[in-house]
């Protein structure tokens, strides 16, 4: 195994391109199920999710071919509906083969992905939706068994919860259903409006792209003639290294983005006091006279992303004064509170509230990734830290960050990727 070693008291410098959308590209992959012909995803992160995703639509009868962030997919021959568990553990958003293999074959069984370090994560709101649509649905032996064998009928279907896997997963198996289906609450993600945009380019009849109601006029069961696709810039991975300028009281430049999708982080870090220079398709941070303390409460987008949070709390511990942290999304994302602490942060936790200790001398420790944000938070609060940490099992980091050592080398951090 292989563990990262980070020397602390850096100064950053530099510039850095951002790699697509990991949560973009992981249900445009699954989309291809739903195209009559092969496709190509270009701007596609090289992340194990990415390779876990494509695996599984090899083992439904895909055929892929991945070279550097170029993804060519053919799904015209898969027979199979069936997810298996070997595949579906190892990451959660394989759910969203669900919506597309009932919609394309009337059944599927697709495992059920279990718990994870970020709480419970039901999958509850995605089969109501799918039973409102006239799938009948039943989990036997770990596996969620669906079946509409003369197809999924459309229906109006309101999120009780914003989900977006949810919402990916019915605008998926709205598509080839029967009739119109109007969905109300629907997420509005980037990564979920990229969804529908790309179907719509694909002759899909959708309205209401990017606000909360959505209605979809299905295709009676005909597959999609899907176009070629750019996944969208990764707005958590930029937002992560914007984080790694500020925690070092840096000034960096971040290319391939969309400013507009990272509002709500620069916003914050505007309020911390951080110069924030933009242009059409790159942010520059400029480094804090005093680094103010903020107070901030996770929510859907447009609001403060969730997968952000780990990574401001870090940032946090530097600031002048208290900060206080909502988490209002996920019950158990709080798991990196504990190895911050091992690097001396001072961090109380009461209910999903967090207050975070600022003008905190940092030292460096051994600790371990628990999730893929919780990790990011624990490389940069090494950036700052007195010594050299070691961040373990830093798997978690490879399911999401391409080129990870290489972008924050190229920053002109110390870091480097060793054997346990
Ligand atoms: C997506 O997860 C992302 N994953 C997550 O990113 C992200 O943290 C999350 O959205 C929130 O933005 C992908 O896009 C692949 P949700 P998802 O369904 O869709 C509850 C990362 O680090 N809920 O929007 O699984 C749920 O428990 C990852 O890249 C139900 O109760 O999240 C949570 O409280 C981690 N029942 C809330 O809704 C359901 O059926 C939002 O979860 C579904 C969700």
């Amino acid at each position: 195994m292989h563990y990262l070693s980070v020397e602390g008291n850096q100064k950053l410098k530099g510039t850095i391109a951002i790699s697509g959308a990991k949560n973009s590209a992981l249900p445009l992959l699954a989309s291809t199920l739903l195209s009559k012909n092969n496709i190509m995803l270009s701007n596609v992160p090289d992340v194990a999710d990415v390779k876990t995703l494509l695996k599984l639509l090899e083992n439904l009868g895909s055929t892929t071919v991945q070279k550097d962030n170029i993804v060519s997919i053919d799904t015209t021959q898969v027979k199979s509906a069936f997810a298996n568990y070997d595949i579906v553990r190892k990451m959660r958003a394989s759910i969203l083969t669900l919506g597309p293999l009932l919609s394309r074959f009337g059944h599927c069984e697709v495992s059920l992905p279990g718990g994870c370090a970020i709480g419970q994560r039901p999958i509850d709101l995605h089969l109501k939706a799918l039973e409102q649509m006239g799938a009948e649905i039943e989990i036997k032996q770990g596996y969620v068994i669906a079946k509409a064998p003369n197809g999924l009928k459309g229906a109006n279907i309101i999120f009780d919860k914003v989900t977006v896997t949810g919402s990916e997963n019915i605008i998926m198996a709205a598509s080839l259903a029967h009739g119109t289906t109007t969905l109300v609450n629907v997420a509005k993600e980037p990564e979920v409006v990229q969804l529908c945009e790309v179907l719509r380019d694909a002759g899909l009849q959708i309205e209401g792209i990017g606000t909360s109601t959505i209605n979809i006029i299905g295709t009676d069961g005909a597959l999609l003639d899907m176009q070629d696709i750019t996944v969208i810039p990764d707005r958590i991975e930029a937002g992560t290294y914007l984080c790694a300028g500020a925690i070092t009281n840096s000034g960096i430049t971040i290319t391939n983005i969309i400013p507009k999708h990272l509002e709500s982080m620069t916003l914050k870090l505007k309020q911390m006091g951080f110069g924030i220079e933009k242009d059409a398709d790159s942010i520059t941070l400029l480094p804090a006279e005093t680094i103010k303390a903020c107070d901030l409460e996770t929510s859907e987008y447009p609001g403060f992303p969730t997968d952000m949070q780990a990574q401001f709390m870090a940032l946090c511990t530097q600031a002048n004064g208290t900060s206080i942290i909502d988490e209002r999304l996920f019950e158990n994302r709080f798991m990196h509170v504990s190895e911050l602490g091992r690097m001396g942060a001072i961090i109380k936790l009461k209910g999903h509230s967090a207050a975070v200790e600022g003008n905190t001398q940092l030292n460096a420790a051994d600790v371990m990734a628990t999730d893929l944000r919780a990790s990011s938070a624990l490389i940069l609060a090494a950036l700052v830290a007195k010594g050299t940490t070691r961040i373990h099992r830093i798997y978690h980091l490879d399911r999401g960050y391409e080129n990870l050592e290489g972008k924050f080398s190229a920053l002109g951090a110390k870091i480097e990727r060793l054997e346990e």
